[in-house]
């Protein structure tokens, strides 16, 4: 396994496979990797015969006042861990490397910077976007992996590469979660014992929306309701959002349609703010 820091150099490295006509997968992440990332590095492997995993804390999908600098890092675990799953590079650019001197064009999205993830963090896809767009044409795959934990995030890279007409394919991965159904997530080493255990609210919540499903349930907002007072009994927790969403573009419903729809929650554990999502 290489590690790569320059990005004259990463493109190098991929003008090379793509002349050798070896097929890029591409997972990008924000390091402190657990099960959920190297899921995709898994995925990676069996579609490409080469697979960059990217670590780069991404300053500007971070809000004033987030937690851009307690974010947990482990630079030496994630290569141990990138190493055992058989990646070929570790693209871990520096801030000045990402964000020279003199950058100023980044990705603004019109419509879904204020909504859901975006209400509560305007600016957040705006990065996103951004970020990955500068990681796409520094790696240059031909695959790039994301997981379903980041639902809205799947929905606007694939609407990115869409848009801008980037020549790769997205493909959306499953939520991996701990035993008791706690999604896997590198801030969910923020919380304490007790913390953990309020946090499987989210899960429950999710067993509890499916019960509603089974039972025939498709007023989206009496669903909402009940899943809101569900939540509210935890005492530790406080709801951002609970919603039920057409999945394929997030519009708002007023009906649930069976295979057309994602429940979406963002709640605060103390501290900590979790997302979580399911098809229903
Ligand atoms: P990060 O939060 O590190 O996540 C990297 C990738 O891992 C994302 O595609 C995310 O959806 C996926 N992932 C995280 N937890 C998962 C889980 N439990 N199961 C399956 N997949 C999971 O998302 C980001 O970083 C950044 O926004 C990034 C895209 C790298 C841009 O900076």
């Amino acid at each position: 396994m290489r590690v790569i820091k320059k990005l004259a150099e990463m493109q190098a490295f991929a003008d090379e496979q793509r002349c050798s006509k070896k097929k890029i997968g591409f997972v990008p992440t924000m390091g402190f990797l657990h099960e959920g990332h190297l899921s995709l590095v898994d995925q990676a492997k069996k579609k490409c015969e080469v697979v960059v995993v990217s670590i780069y804390v991404n300053p500007t999908q971070f809000a004033l006042g987030e937690d851009l600098d307690r974010y947990p890092r482990d630079f030496k675990k994630d290569l141990e861990l990138c190493e055992q799953r058989g990646v070929d590079i570790v693209f871990a650019p520096d801030n000045d490397v990402m964000y020279p001197s003199g950058f100023e064009t980044t990705i603004h999205l019109n419509k879904t910077t204020s909504d859901l993830e975006g209400s509560s963090r305007p600016s957040h896809f705006d990065g996103v976007a951004t970020i990955v767009t500068k990681l796409f044409n520094a790696v240059k795959p031909h695959i790039a992996f994301f997981g379903q934990k980041d639902f809205q995030q799947s929905l606007i890279v694939k609407r990115l590469a869409k848009n801008l007409n980037f020549d790769l394919k997205i493909e959306v991965c499953p939520i991996v979660r701990e035993k008791h159904g706690l999604a896997m997530s590198s801030r969910n080493n923020y919380l304490s014992t007790g913390e953990r255990s309020a946090a499987l609210v989210l899960h429950k919540a999710i067993e509890l929306a499916k019960e509603m499903v089974e039972q025939g349930k498709i007023d989206v907002a009496a669903i909402e309701k009940e899943l809101n007072n569900f939540v509210a009994k935890e005492k530790l927790a406080k709801v951002e959002y609970i919603a039920l969403r057409n999945r394929s573009n997030l519009n708002k419903i007023k009906v649930l349609k069976k295979g057309k729809t994602v429940l979406l929650l963002a709640v605060r554990i103390g501290k900590t703010r979790l997302i979580d999502n399911e098809l229903l």
